[in-house]
């Protein structure tokens, strides 16, 4: 995998939302690909962060695409929301949802790619009957809901098998890890096929932020 071909989405979980401005601004000055946003709603996951507004208030500011990871109940009320408020990618979880294809059709019917993420417990094969209707595919490797936990090394033979599933189905999609992800362990991550890096605390909480995202580009 080409180095440049990497993109580093830091999540702004655990940044300080008083200053919210300066850090998007800061992570766009220094690098960042995307940013990505982590909408929990206190039912899917036991936090609650923050919704459409403040995703439309940060699109308003920044030239970077937005990702929406939707750990929500009921994602399907969301969409349009998310949708008008410019985010480019807007993954849904797999788990607790019984429309994922539905959904899935109707992200794109905004122009928005339309993700699918998997939690820890879900096997990669359950992604195979929509593969066709997903333009990113997430795995989760943390339990969702916190940002600052520890990578599960059971994720890298799920990375690997994500990456067989889109080689073997001609996909041209982004393969992103989430959860965990550090300067330590980001090469093993890219070399078992994942090329969209989302990392929150390993670069919002790092002393220097500029340093950071250096450490997990040139890993
Ligand atoms: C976890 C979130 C992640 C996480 C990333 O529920 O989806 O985006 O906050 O933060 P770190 O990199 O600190 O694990
Ligand atoms: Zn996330």
């Amino acid at each position: 995998m080409n180095k440049k071909n990497i993109i580093i989405a830091p999540s702004i979980l655990t940044a300080d939302f008083t200053n919210l401005g300066s850090t998007i601004k800061e992570l766009e000055n220094i690098g960042a690909d995307y940013i990505h946003l982590d909408i929990m709603d206190g039912v899917f996951v036991p936090p609650i962060t923050f919704g459409a507004k403040v995703a439309k208030d940060i699109k308003q500011i920044t030239e970077l695409p937005l990702d929406a990871h939707l750990m929500v109940k009921n994602p399907q009320n969301h969409i349009e929301s998310f949708a008008n408020a410019g985010c480019s990618i807007i993954s849904i979880h797999l788990e607790d949802n019984i429309h994922v294809h539905r959904i899935l059709m109707s992200i794109k019917s905004y122009g928005v790619k339309a993700g699918i993420v998997i939690n820890p417990h879900t096997a990669v094969s359950a992604i195979e009957p929509i593969i066709d209707y997903v333009d990113h595919i997430l795995i989760m490797s943390v339990n969702p809901g916190y940002g600052g936990q520890e990578f599960i090394e059971s994720t890298y033979k799920k990375i690997k098998d994500a990456r067989d599933l889109i080689e073997k189905n001609n996909k041209n999609i982004h393969l992103a890890v989430d959860g965990g992800v550090n300067s330590k362990n980001i090469k093993r991550i890219i070399e078992s096929g994942a090329d969209f890096l989302i990392a929150g605390s390993a670069i919002v909480d790092a002393p220097n932020k500029q340093d950071a995202i250096d450490m997990l580009r040139n890993y």
